[in-house]
């Protein structure tokens, strides 16, 4: 990131005080960074603590004739290599989706001709709002890219999506985005390493129908197998992402296929075949409803007492032992406990190559951090806690290392 030039538009929401922390890390790369406030973002953190901390004076005022004189607000919106709106509040969002150009931010980021990273942050009810995910969707068809929040309590007190990611995961998906717009990789080494090289990635959950209303889930956010599609595909390769039911939009360059339940998984999967490398991310339900009820099962006295199961289709092993199987087979055991051992028995039991072992216990499902070992016939690697992009950028330095 070293000499790369962010205008970092801070608004006005409760996590503002991060956007200070992101700038350490991003100055600590080497990247510089400008900053521009909205008049709210200045009742959470001052333009003094922004200011000392980018080494510069902090804009905001759009009709300031000194500002306007020194630098104008087209030459602002140009000079950076990406603009950066972080937290950017629902208002901003809105704004930015609607053309609205009321104040220096807002203008910026009409006038820029550089790419534009949107890192929300508000209360669920907020980011769950039909308005604020129909301002997301148009702001990406324009162009602009937009981080998922994370999940978990909130400043508010209540629990959701729309919590900023960490500031280490947002330093990584600005590194990811400026190696895309640079078009250089987000990987070590030269190239695009795995050109030419197909990948199917699993992620997410998969639902499996009890009766028309209800499901069996897991917790599964998908975060870390999109991730890896994206860091996959940011390395070259031709990346089918068959997707359980998530709310995320798929990286930039992947192929993305829909499904529900984990036979329709192991469908796509073997739909997508010939591939050089295969990721299981997916935490496929190892179990369905034997019996998928055409009705509503009623409570009046006709509901079973229990649920009679049936076991799914195991996705990694039949990958791992299939005609056409991929040469790199990687599959991710999500554990609670004994992790590196039950990693190590799925491994042999499997058949793949490598596991990904991570230890869910905590809130891995659905946060933005990840921390895991990966297990190969050669052994246990520990890596330490890392934003899930970072796992996913490792893992395809290290698939690339092996593959070329
Ligand atoms: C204490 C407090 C916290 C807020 N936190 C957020 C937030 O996290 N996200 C958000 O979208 N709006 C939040 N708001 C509302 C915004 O400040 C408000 O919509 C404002 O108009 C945003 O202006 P801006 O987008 O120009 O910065 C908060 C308001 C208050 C009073």
């Amino acid at each position: 990131m070293n000499g790369k030039r962010i205008l970092l538009i801070v608004s006005g929401g409760i996590a503002a005080y991060k956007a200070l922390e992101l700038v350490r890390l991003l100055n600590r790369e080497g990247a510089s960074v400008r900053a521009v406030m909205t008049d709210s973002a200045k009742s959470f953190v001052t333009p003094l603590s922004l200011g000392v901390l980018t080494g510069d004076r902090v804009f905001g005022d759009m009709l300031d004739a000194t500002e306007e004189q020194e630098i104008g607000h087209i030459q602002l919106s140009r000079d950076a290599d990406l603009v950066l709106v972080c937290p950017a509040t629902a208002n901003i969002m809105a704004k930015a989706a609607n053309g609205i150009a009321d104040d220096l931010a807002t203008t910026l980021l009409l006038a820029t001709d550089k790419r534009v990273l949107f890192v929300p942050a508000m209360n669920v009810r907020m980011w769950h709002h039909s308005a604020t995910q129909r301002n997301l969707a148009t702001l990406r068809a324009d162009g602009a890219l937009v981080m998922e929040p994370d999940e978990g309590a909130m400043a508010c007190g209540e629990w959701g999506a729309g919590r900023l990611p960490e500031p280490p995961e947002i330093l990584a998906r600005v590194r990811q985005v400026l190696a895309q717009e640079a078009g250089a990789l987000p990987l070590p080494g030269e190239g695009r390493p795995l050109a030419g090289r197909r990948a199917i990635v699993t992620a997410g959950p998969t639902h499996e129908p009890i009766d028309p209303v209800r499901y069996i889930a897991n917790r599964s956010s998908g975060r870390q197998g999109f991730a890896i599609a994206g860091a996959l595909a940011a390395a070259g390769a031709d990346v089918t992402l068959v997707a359980g039911p998530v709310s995320l939009s798929a990286p930039p360059g992947v192929r993305r296929v829909d499904v529900q339940t984990a036979r329709e998984m192991q469908a796509a999967v073997e739909a997508a075949l010939p591939a050089d490398i295969a990721v299981m991310v997916a935490a496929v339900a190892d179990w369905r409803a034997a019996s998928d009820a055409k009705q509503k099962i009623k409570k009046d006295g006709t509901a079973p007492a229990s649920l009679p199961l049936a076991e799914n289709p195991d996705i990694l092993a039949h990958i791992s032992t299939h005609d056409r199987r991929p040469a790199l087979v990687i599959g991710f055991a999500a554990e609670t406990e004994n992790v590196v051992e039950h990693a190590a028995a799925k491994l042999a039991r499997k058949g793949c190559d490598w596991i990904v072992a991570n230890d869910v216990s905590g809130d891995v499902m659905g946060g933005s951090v990840n921390r895991v070992h990966i297990v190969t016939s050669d052994g246990v690697e520990e890596w330490p806690d890392l934003p899930k992009e970072e796992v996913a950028r490792r893992l395809a330095a290290r698939i690339s290392e092996t593959l070329t």
